[in-house]
């Protein structure tokens, strides 16, 4: 059978993020179970690792309904700025409902696919995706787009999920199912081996039995 087509898996992301845009409280819920209970001390250790200073800029490509935004908004400050983007707009809807009841002036969101991302080149002090890349169908050009839009010295934080492996991993054929059908999760992608190849350097951090990495690239001159 031939393969999916981008566009038939832009698709699929738009259908099922349109849903989860709708319900943010449940995409909320479901932190619990992908992150096996962790989800705040992964998160917040991916967004240290961009190593943003106060009045720095930030992109969160797939932001989501913006569960990063906390911690990003603690390192950058009311001074910074922060770009959401995303290509469903009913996140986007979500992320923005979620910036106004926090009182985040600072807080731009884009909708569009990430591996068309066109904004101004060397322009960002960090950027961030979590279970992000795994997502976006295009994710080499999106990673692509992350460099360009880095400045030299600025780092792209990746932090994503992986299967099991040892003994639970004859639970890899359901949750496959699963996050794939409900999330567009796509874990056969080498992420931090892209990551390499496109800034020359990537380090990688594992947690959760492996199950999650957080990879960090900096953007050599
Ligand atoms: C699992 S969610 C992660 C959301 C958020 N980063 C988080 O930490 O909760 C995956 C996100 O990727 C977005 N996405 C998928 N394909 C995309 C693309 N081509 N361009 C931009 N965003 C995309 C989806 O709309 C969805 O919001």
């Amino acid at each position: 059978m031939a393969k999916d087509s981008t566009n038939d898996k832009l698709k699929k992301v738009k259908k099922i993020y349109s849903f989860w845009g709708k319900f943010p409280s449940f995409y909320s819920a479901q932190d619990i179970i992908t992150f096996l209970g962790r989800a705040k001390t992964i998160r917040s250790r991916a967004v240290k690792k961009i190593g943003l200073k106060r009045g720095n800029k930030a992109l969160e490509v797939a932001c989501g309904s913006g569960r990063n935004f906390p911690y990003i908004i603690k390192t950058v400050g009311k001074e910074g700025f922060i770009l959401g983007f995303d290509y469903s707009q009913e996140m986007l809807d979500a992320a923005k409902q979620l910036s106004k009841q926090n009182g985040w002036g600072n807080i731009k969101l884009i909708q569009g696919d990430a591996a068309q991302l066109k904004i101004t080149k060397n322009n960002f002090d960090g950027v961030v995706s979590v279970l992000g890349i795994s997502a976006i169908p295009d994710w080499e050009k999106a990673l692509e787009r992350c460099h360009d839009v880095l400045r030299f010295g600025g780092k792209l934080v990746v932090c994503d999920a992986r299967l099991f492996t040892g003994f639970l991993k004859f639970l890899n054929p359901l949750i496959k199912v699963i996050y794939s059908k409900f999330a567009a999760w796509d874990p056969s992608k080498n992420i931090p081996e892209k990551m390499k190849e496109s800034f020359g350097n990537v380090e990688v951090d594992n947690l959760n039995f492996g199950t999650f990495f957080i990879a960090v690239s900096v953007k050599k001159e």
